[in-house]
């Protein structure tokens, strides 16, 4: 039983306030949940409740989602069986009572939810996946890495938000994230190559200085040679195109090349990066509210690659439920904070994966030393992660805690590899 819950505010990987709470059970057992932050966030996202004050980090503050915890949150579930989740969850979900935990707030929700779940699995001394899992909680994910970064991670120097790589030849998860390494210290030596500046973006993946979008490919895939592999068989590319971000009147707008584009034309530009580059998924190729788009991008590449949403479904069951009845893309970005619970979280992992779309556990541009998204992953067997890049300690804080957890799981242990995009690409 819960016998206290405290929260305090405290920093994300961007200097910018987050919420953290403690929870402690009645038998001694511990838990801590911190926060996540996304900057390229989908309108359709559980509100993140900020203070707004612009005398206190600059607007950023969020004292008001932490009293809200302490003065709201905690006094409703104290006492309550911190191994029922879902009721811890569905109380919070009551005493919010809005459609998008605007009251209390999602980051307040969010933190209490992560904080119980860890309590309850030191209660049972158990590690996380297991006990959110079960006993088949075994499939340790693929990792889709950022290597460029971009869009409004890297003050839209270049469109698109994401150059990324999945390592689709390794046989485990060690060996991949090994190739990813190769691959982002190769890419640094094709930077220096062409006398580009070393600087990183927001999720640690480099800096981008260049004059077409496309040249974050060509480097991409020099930098995957560079490193002594395949690109395509053993690593292929993985872009996160964020499109909702430079959509507007129906036009999608690459400001970096000055060029304008409608839904179909938008469409025909990434049908012929999949002709010409190792591409083997594309995330938000179109924006959060042009179905017609999706639709056209869908009948074009669904059969081919791995197409995610993610400002598009906002881990949102209702928003995932329209996709698979209209038919559109083929997989689903989970991000806790987009909705706010484990619950539901879980809940719109198993619907996705009963569409027969794949589920892409990932992290927000803004992280913290928290490691619960890598016990989820497992928990759903996903399948796939997505943490930004493989430097910096709130992204290796992810990867490190797998390699721990691969170690743990010994023979057990089930890594998909390249079978995961089976299930999707005909
Ligand atoms: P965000 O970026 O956390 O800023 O939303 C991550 C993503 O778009 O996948
Ligand atoms: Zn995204």
């Amino acid at each position: 039983r819960i016998k206290r819950i405290k929260a305090r505010q405290v920093f994300d990987s961007r200097a910018n306030p987050t919420v953290e709470v403690d929870v402690e059970l009645e038998c001694g057992s511990r838990g801590r949940g911190t926060v996540p932050s996304g900057a390229s966030t989908g309108i359709y996202e559980a509100l993140e409740l900020r203070d707004g004050n612009p005398n206190s980090f600059r607007g950023k503050s969020v004292l008001k989602a932490v009293e809200n915890v302490n003065q709201c949150i905690a006094p409703a579930l104290t006492g309550t069986n911190a191994l029922k989740q879902s009721i811890i969850d569905m109380t919070m979900l009551n005493l919010d009572g809005t459609e998008n935990k605007s009251k209390l707030g999602a980051n307040a929700i969010l933190g209490v939810s992560i904080a119980t779940a860890w309590a309850a699995a030191n209660a049972c001394e158990t590690p996380l996946y297991r006990y959110l899992g079960g006993v088949q909680a075994v499939t340790l994910p693929v990792p889709m890495v950022q290597i460029i970064g971009g869009g409004l991670h890297a003050g839209q120097s270049i469109d698109i938000q994401d150059f990324l790589i999945i390592p689709v030849g390794a046989a485990t998860y060690s060996h991949g994230i090994e190739m990813v390494a190769n691959v982002y210290h190769a890419t640094k030596e094709v930077f220096t190559k062409y006398g580009k500046p070393l600087s990183v973006a927001d999720e640690g993946g480099f800096w981008p200085t260049f004059s077409a979008n496309a040249e974050g490919l060509d480097l991409l895939v020099e930098g995957i040679r560079q490193a002594g592999y395949q690109a395509g068989a053993e690593v292929a590319i993985a872009l996160d195109i964020a499109a909702s971000h430079f959509y507007q009147d129906g036009k999608y707008t690459f400001a970096a090349e000055g060029r304008e584009m409608d839904s179909q034309e938008f469409a025909r530009l990434l049908s012929g990066w999949v002709d010409k580059y190792p591409i083997i998924s594309i995330e938000d190729g179109m924006a959060e509210d042009d179905w017609d788009g999706w639709s056209i991008l869908s009948a074009q590449l669904k059969n081919r690659i791995q197409l995610i949403g993610d400002d598009l479904f906002t881990t949102n069951a209702g928003r995932i439920k329209r996709g698979i009845d209209q038919n559109i893309a083929n997989s689903v970005l989970i991000k806790m904070n987009q909705i706010g619970t484990i619950t539901e979280t879980l809940q719109a992992v198993e619907l996705t994966r009963n569409a027969g779309y794949l589920p892409v556990v990932s992290a927000r541009s803004g992280e913290t030393e928290d490691a619960t998204i890598v016990h989820l992953a497992i928990a759903t067997n996903a399948g796939q992660l997505k943490v930004g890049s493989i430097a910096r300690t709130e992204r290796t804080v992810k990867w490190n805690e797998l390699l721990r957890i691969e170690e743990e799981l010994g023979t057990e242990a089930v890594y998909p590899g390249q079978d995961i995009f089976r299930r999707i690409i005909k």
